[in-house]
């Protein structure tokens, strides 16, 4: 059973009076535990398809379902729970709260959806499993790009997501730290049976994952 599916799903923005087409007839299926690469030039769409599947913005045309639910059908209260409990996000600039340590940014998402997880042992085992307990006193200001992006990670998984959303992830980082950055994700997909969708420019992260696709002029192709 597709975890997320996409019918036929177009989006276009307007631009004044111009319309710029983002998405045009896009359809694809993703099941539980896919590691799914999308890669594409800037432009080509890659934001606006992760803004769809994460319910930010509606498609103008076609069905989006996640996890047997229509997304153009959900309440925007539901629309935010689906985010709080059950999506979580990595993006280029890592996004962390600058004021809060690195132990209240990976906290935050579970305050924000009310969890009963045990918050403090929770982010310390997500911290750990990014290598980064030692810094939970810090601030992100003090942190590296890299090892900011390995909190960013802690944080997008505290809440145990079905699925991770993750907008050029090392898209700020050099080359080498890009791909521990890729690896980790790897292996926590697996460890926490999450789904994920990473979408790039860079080729090379492409070659990661079980599923590979290209992106372009608002286009989806399959590439293996
Ligand atoms: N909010 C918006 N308003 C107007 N145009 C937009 C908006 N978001 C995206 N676009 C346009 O839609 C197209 C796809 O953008 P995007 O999904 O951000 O591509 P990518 O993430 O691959 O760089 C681009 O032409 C972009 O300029
Ligand atoms: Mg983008």
């Amino acid at each position: 059973m597709a975890i997320i599916q996409f019918i036929d799903v177009h989006k276009s923005y307007q631009n004044g009076t111009t319309s710029v087409i983002a998405l045009q007839g896009v359809n694809l299926s993703f099941d539980a535990g896919d590691f799914v690469t999308i890669m594409g030039p800037s432009g080509g769409g890659k934001t606006t398809l992760l803004n769809l599947l994460a319910g930010l913005d509606l498609p103008d045309q076609g069905q989006i379902f996640l996890q047997e639910r229509k997304i153009s059908e959900l309440s925007d209260h539901d629309l935010t729970l689906l985010r709080r409990k059950e999506i979580g996000f990595v993006f280029q600039f890592f996004n962390l709260m600058p004021t809060l340590t690195i132990q209240e940014n990976v906290e935050l998402p579970l305050l924000l959806a009310h969890s009963s997880k045990k918050q403090g042992s929770h982010v310390q085992t997500l911290l750990e499993y990014v290598g980064l307990w030692d810094r939970a006193k810090s601030f992100p200001a003090e942190l590296s790009g890299g090892e900011m992006q390995r909190v960013a990670i802690a944080r997008a998984l505290v809440h145990q997501p079905v699925i991770l959303l993750a907008d050029e992830p090392t898209g700020n980082l050099d080359s080498e730290n890009g791909l521990k950055i890729i690896q980790l994700m790897e292996r926590a997909a697996t460890d926490f049976k999450t789904t994920v969708i990473l979408v790039t420019h860079n080729p090379q992260v492409a070659t990661y994952g079980n599923r590979h696709f290209e992106i372009r002029d608002g286009k989806l192709a399959d590439i293996k």
